[in-house]
Formats: C-alpha cells, structure tokens, sequence
C-alpha cells in the first residue's frame, strides 16, 4: 500500500503533539445528530449532548453535525424541545468545531417542497442560530431544488456543502442510470453552482468498497472543490469504503464516537484514527480525549436510550441492504407499519413489490423523504390492491410526485400509474415540468396569520409553517397553553435504574410478592370449588388447616391447552406481564357514541391531518372526507356513499388505532 504505509515510527504516540500528516483527512463528527437519529431514533435530547460537547469542540474535527434531518421534527414533536434553542445553547460550549446541518434542499427540514419564502426565512434563521455548514441534498438529486436555498446559504456567508444521493439500480455501480458518468456529472453541476465542498451522501449504506474507490478518484480528477464521503454501516461495507475512499483521495469523513457507531449508523472514528496513525493522511486526533468522551457517553448518556436501540438481532449488520437495497430506517418504518397492521407476514411481498413501485415512480433514490414515499405505497399496494387494480390507494405525497412536486425524477414516472395518480388532482391532471417550488403559492404570511397570539418570533413561525399540526402543539406546550403530556418529557437515569430493576423482578418472577414456601402436600380434608372470573373458569381447592381456609392451588381450568402426553406438568400460569406501552398511534380512544349510517373506518394507525367536511355537509362518494397521516405520508380517506355527514369523532391532531371510526355518514 504505497505511500499511506510510510509510517514516522520514531517517536510514534498518541498524542497530539506527533508530526503533523501531509495531508489529513478531514473528519465531521455525526454523533449529535446522525448517529441518535439512526441508533435512537432522533431521541438525543439537548440535555444529554451537554455533558460532551465542551470535550468534542476540543477534538479537531472538521465540523459537528448537529442538526437537521429528523432533529426538527422529532424534537417538536416527541422531545418537546425548541429545535431552535437547541443550535443556541450548544454553541454556547461548542466555540471552535463548525455546526453542519442536513438540510432536505426546498424540503428543509419536513417532508414536501416549501414555497421559497418559508425556505429563504429557514435558511436565513439556521444561519443567525448559528448553524455554518449546510450540507443540502435533494432526494432526486434534482438541483433545481438548491436555487433559492444556496443564494441565502451564500449571502449569510456560510458553507454550501452540495450533496449526491447515491443509489442504485444494479447490485454495483453501473447500469444504465446510476453509472460513474452520472455522479460525475452531479459533482460538475454542484461545482458550477458554487458547491464549497461536495458530498457524496450513501444514506443506505450501498456503496462497495471498490465502488468508493473507482467514484472518489472520478470526482477528485473532475472538480476542484473538496469532496466528502457520509457512508451508513449498515451493509457492513462502510469501514472498508472509507478506506479504499482515503486512498482514492477523499478529503472528508463522517464517522461518530464508538457507542453511537455500526449498526445503521456509522463507521467509529477510534479505529480510523489508530489506522491512519502515522501515516500521511493521519488525522491527527488525540485516542485517549476520544476514550474519555466515550466514557461519558456510556455511562451517563446510552443508558437513557438503551431501550430504543433496535438490538433484537446479535447480527449488527442488515444483510437485507445486500439483498434488497432496502436501507436501515426505511426497513424498520416498514416493519413497524406492517407490524400495527397486523401484517408482518406480508414482509417478502413488501420486498418484491418495492423494486417494482420504485421502477414505477421513476427509479427514484430511496432518502427521506422518497424513501418514505415508496415505502408506505409499497405497504399500500400489499395490503390493499386485488388482481383486478394495483394502486388503490394512492397517498397524497404519490400524487404530488406525479404531478413533479418533488422535481424530475431520474427515469420517467410510468404513465398509468402517473394517470391515476392525478385523476382529480387538485392542482391538475396535467404534470408540470418548471422547478416544482414556481408552482407554490408563498406560504409564509398565511402561516403568520395562522399563529398570530401564539408564536412570539420568526422561529416560531417557521415551526408552525413546516409542521402545522405537530408545530402548533408544540407552541401551546411552549407558552402554557396546554399541558405538557408525561409520554414527552426526558428520563432520568435513576428512573432507567428503577425500571431496569423491575425487569430484572419481573424476569426472575418475582415482580408480585408471592410466597417461596413449597405447597404442603394436600390432605383429606380438601374440599373443591368452582370459581367463574367472567368468561374463565377456575377448579379451586381449600383445605382448612386449624385456623381460616388457605387456598392451596389454583388450576385454570379454561383457556389451558390440554398438555401433551408425557409434557411436563402444566405449572400455573404466571400472571401476564403488563403490555408494553401502545405506540401514540395507537393509544386509546374515548369510544363514540353510536350513529346510525355508513362509517369510514381508519384502514390503518395513524393521526388526522384534517376532516375536509363538517358534520351535516352533503358528500358524494369518492369526496375526500378526511386526510389521516400514517408513516408521514397522507392518506385520503373518500366517502363510500352519498350522504351527510352525521357524526366526526376525532379532531385535528388526534391519533387513530386501525379501524376506528373516524365520521358516519348517513
Ligand atoms: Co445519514
């Protein structure tokens, strides 16, 4: 290995003061925000970054990324944190490290295209909050998406760091679309807009070894500015692409510190260090100031989260990346849709339909929020079409992408499916082809409007125009304006201590205390009752021993299957643990009074967006009634007949089990 081996053995240590590498590479730190969002589900909580922060600014690293990609919603939403106030308070102990934010191009930071002055407004905020590298994307790496952030991104005077998503069409670079010309050609144009750096953004974790080499060495032969490779672990590839990418000549890394690694996160930064030690593309970081942050993390900060890391496999990698192309988090978003439908068993439909509605809707690169888009349509096309029609139930977010809300899709979208997806389209039936965001109405004032008395400030605003349902509660648990529910405020560790040791209990069986005496041996005078517990049927027998009656056991005599011959005998059944906390989805309802009619039902969990009609309007069937959101992605609910609406249980914001009824009509 040429070059890279040319170790300075003499005086070879760890610390910081080694002869400085001839040309280090570079490395972003994911911990705050890639690594949570992919390992913990964006839970990270301000609090917990805190105790690190001081130490990580003290690293060297190229730029902390804290924020963007889920980080806004989650936090408005499940955290009951001001995404905000999050940038101000960790700049407050992060002086040096420049913060890099995930910014979704004129998504920002949801789920759809804004309109450009709610996206100007967003970006100029990000930068007074003081976020300094924006690294942007666009889920169909179409850059028109980047013309009205990047010109604020530049005036504000701060890093337009531009982004290709990698995917593919074939098991390895090539084929007809993704090929090596085309994220040749990506970087040009990022290049011609002004990039400052580029990243090449592999959100599943897809990109092989050889691969990175062969498309790092293109890149850096074609533009001038550096390049970055963001490579996900979950393939298990990454380690090894970073490698063969810093040979190749790559300029930037992305890694996180050890307990926030692997899995469907990222290659660990300690092991890179150690192998670069010495070289010339060391990077030059002190191994032991990494062990006493990671120390930290794992005593103070993982346990708080242990329980959300996905862990149920000992395999830390997804081999379903290797067969299906199916990135980490959209496969979990699948699992858990199919999961609260009752249909996990639909599982390898899921896999062989999905190649197929990704085909459909132009051969789209799966990221957020397409990964989304194709996933939930994907479940939708499973569990809901027959042989007779395929895309029966078309989500809002399909409809938009056929009609190129999203921007132009790599191949054209398939012109049935294109069809029905905008019969009746609001906005048209015809497809437009200009940059999607020309067509948008501004959106900003009418926010305003919406929020006037509760918002105080600009950002504010903003977490109301980007997120108008989950934004508004979110601004009403900020001001007071309605309680703060327990199922969103933070954990402490003496509470994950508490509940840690009822599970021990619990496991042990010992959670009720129940006597450890042995069962005397049953005498003459055991005398039996029939106990009923409503549909349950119990043989009790009780002896009386001198003093009150003692209950000597308890045989049920229903509900037991019959033990199989030469089966241990049956021991009484430990009382059924606790059911795990529902899901929001799926917490209960208050049930609704009876109305006589026809009802729409919800066909999955989810939480109401909006009823379109009010109770007594007049529907046709096939009206739109109410718009349910499930997975992200909206769903219009039609009316089955003609009628009036009689009765609307639910409101704006509240969330459904599958089958409630949600409206009658009569
Ligand atoms: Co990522």
């Amino acid at each position: 290995m040429s070059d890279h081996n040319q170790v300075q053995m003499t005086q070879m240590n760890y610390s910081k003061d080694r002869p400085k590498a001839a040309n280090p590479v570079k490395i972003e730190d994911l911990t705050l925000r890639d690594g949570h969002q992919s390992l913990f589900a964006t839970r990270g909580r301000t609090e917990d970054m805190i105790p690190v922060a001081e130490k990580m600014d003290e690293v060297g690293f190229w730029a902390l990324e804290t924020w963007g990609g889920a980080t806004f919603d989650t936090m408005h939403r499940f955290l009951n944190e001001d995404p905000w106030e999050r940038l101000r308070t960790l700049k407050r102990y992060i002086k040096k490290t420049p913060f890099s934010m995930l910014l979704r191009a004129q998504n920002l930071v949801g789920y759809r295209n804004y309109a450009d002055d709610v996206a100007r407004a967003f970006v100029e905020r990000a930068a007074a909050n003081g976020m300094d590298v924006f690294r942007t994307f666009d889920a169909l790496n179409d850059y028109r998406n980047f013309e009205t952030v990047v010109p604020v991104i530049k005036s504000c005077g701060k890093h337009f760091q531009g982004c290709i998503c990698y995917t593919m069409t074939e098991p390895r670079l090539g084929g007809e679309v993704y090929n090596l010309d085309y994220y040749v050609k990506k970087a040009k144009d990022l290049e011609a807009m002004g990039a400052d750096s580029i990243c090449l953004k592999d959100m599943a974790g897809l990109i092989a070894p050889y691969d990175a080499y062969a498309i790092i060495k293109a890149l850096k032969e074609a533009v001038k500015v550096p390049i970055n490779l963001h490579s996900h672990f979950t393939s298990g590839m990454a380690s090894m692409s970073h490698l063969k990418a810093i040979e190749a000549g790559v300029d930037i890394i992305d890694t996180c510190m050890s307990p926030y690694a692997y899995r469907t996160s990222h290659p660990a930064i300690e092991p890179l260090v150690m192998t670069l030690l010495g070289t010339n593309r060391d990077t030059g970081f002190d191994i032991k100031s990494l062990a006493a942050i990671n120390e930290i993390l794992e005593k103070e900060i993982c346990p708080k989260y242990r329980h959300i890391l996905d862990d149920t496999k000992l395999s830390i990698i997804d081999i379903n990346v290797l067969l299906h192309q199916t990135p980490g988090g959209m496969l979990s978003n699948l699992v858990n849709q199919l999961r609260e439908m009752d249909a996990l068993d639909k599982i390898d439909q899921v896999y062989a339909e999905l190649p197929r509605v990704r085909k459909d809707l132009g051969q789209i690169p799966l990221v957020t929020p397409t990964s989304q888009i194709v996933g939930i349509q994907t479940v939708n096309n499973v569990l809901f079409d027959d042989e007779n029609e395929r895309y029966k139930m078309i989500t809002g977010q399909v409809k938009d992408l056929c009609f190129g809300l999203y921007g132009k899709t790599a191949v054209p979208i398939n012109p049935e499916v294109q069809k029905k997806a905008l019969k009746g389209y609001p906005r048209g039936e015809d497809p437009i082809c200009c940059r999607p965001a020309q067509v948008l109405e501004p959106e900003l004032k009418k926010a305003q409007e919406d929020v006037k008395g509760l918002a105080v400030d600009l950002d504010d605003e903003l977490i109301y125009a980007i997120y108008p349902v989950t934004g508004k509660r979110f601004l009403q648990w900020k001001y007071g304006k309605e309680p703060v529910p327990d199922d969103v405020k933070p954990i402490t560790l003496e509470q994950v201590k508490a509940k840690k040791e009822l599970i021990q209990k619990a496991v042990a069986g010992k959670l009720v205390e129940k006597t450890e005496k042995e069962a005397p041996v049953k005498g003459d005078n055991l005398r039996k009752f029939n106990v009923f517990v409503d549909d349950d049927y119990f043989e009790v027998g009780v002896e009386e021993i001198g003093g009150a009656p003692v209950v000597s056991y308890i045989q049920p005599a229903k509900a037991v299957a019959p033990a199989a011959p030469g089966a241990a005998p049956a021991r009484p059944a430990a009382p059924s643990a606790p059911k795990a906390a529902a899901p929001a989805a799926a917490r209960p309802v208050a049930a609704a009074p009876a109305v006589d009619g026809t009802p729409i039902n919800a066909p999955m969990p989810g939480m109401i967006v909006r009823f379109e009609k009010n109770v007594g309007d007049k529907v046709s069937k096939g009206e739109t009634v109410v718009v349910l959101e499930a997975m992200k992605m909206e769903n219009a609910l039609a009316a089955p007949v003609d009628g009036t609406i009689k009765a609307i249980n639910f409101k704006s914001s509240d969330s459904v089990p599958k089958g409630a009824v949600l409206c009658v009509i009569g």
